[in-house]
């Protein structure tokens, strides 16, 4: 009978080994990955939340640097909005919103059609949060959500108006990917400061509001809705002018601010 050979003992370093370790390897820092996203991502939301609130602070004229944001922000009433009635509404609540995700939903969002997607972004939700700043009970200042494309990215952004739906009191952008030195300045002091005291609104119902090339004329009637260039980004500046007349148009909160206005049932 011919003796058994002895199975020859398997390399540390052979195939199989080098894939068992790897595949295991592979599995445990998935799954390390993956617990810790899960576990941070309450975290983050909360940090995402805090720091759109303190922009909402910060274009209404409220945020104090080192102050609470939870307690400034509640002076702040948030309300969601209907935006083809222009009424409030509590279907949906503003807790924890999100307006991107919420324009792909089959029910709660709405595509936009080529002609009327000036701001480019191709589908919206049906609801969005208006901010309303109270002093001695009155409303003082109405803040809503703008979103829309520049040169590079799109731009989001509040625009905080008067009681009377159509004096920009200030507009503050806080996420973008445009040029640092050109497109960036949006968010600079400098440009911002050019803002306040712009009307939205003229003659007729369509949004006015421009960022033109150059330098405004003040001679002229339209300075009052136009603010100057900038320089060197002309491109992100008409990325601005689009986002804002779509969200203060017939599409955006248009109807809401005809209600505003009292020129409600006018398109
Ligand atoms: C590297 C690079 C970055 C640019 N970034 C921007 C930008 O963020 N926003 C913008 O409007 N134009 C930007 N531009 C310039 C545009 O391509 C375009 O030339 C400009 O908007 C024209 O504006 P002007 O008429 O004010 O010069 C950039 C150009 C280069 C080469």
């Amino acid at each position: 009978m011919p003796e058994a050979t002895e199975k020859p003992a398997r390399s540390k370093d052979s195939v199989s080994n080098t894939l068992i370790v790897a595949v295991a390897l592979s599995l445990v820092c998935s799954v390390l990955v993956a617990s810790t996203a899960i576990l941070l991502k309450p975290v983050q939301q909360r940090n995402e939340e805090l720091y759109r609130q303190q922009i909402i602070l910060d274009v209404a004229g409220l945020y104090e640097p080192g102050g609470n944001i939870d307690t400034l922000f509640e002076n702040i009433e948030t309300r969601m909005v209907d935006l083809a009635s222009g009424k409030y509404t509590d279907l949906v609540s503003a807790e924890n919103f999100d307006a991107i995700a919420t324009a792909k939903d089959p029910e709660l969002g709405v595509a936009i059609s080529v002609d009327a997607d000036i701001a480019n972004i191709r589908q919206r939700a049906r609801f969005a949060p208006v901010y309303l700043v109270r002093k001695d009970g009155e409303i003082d200042q109405i803040i809503l959500p703008v979103y829309g494309s520049g040169l590079w990215s799109t731009m989001y952004g509040f625009l905080s108006l008067a009681p009377d739906g159509s004096t920009v009191l200030g507009l503050r952008f806080y996420e973008h990917a445009e040029t640092p030195g050109l497109g960036d300045q949006i968010d600079k002091p400098d440009w911002r400061g050019k803002w306040p005291g712009k009307q939205v609104f003229g003659v007729g119902e369509q949004p006015q509001i421009e960022v033109i090339r150059g330098f405004v004329d003040e001679s002229v009637d339209s300075a009052i809705h136009q603010v100057d260039g900038l320089s060197g980004a002309t491109l992100t500046g008409r990325g601005v002018t689009n986002l804002l007349r779509y969200w203060t148009g017939p599409e955006g909160f248009g109807p809401y601010l005809a209600e505003i206005r009292g020129v409600a049932g006018n398109d």
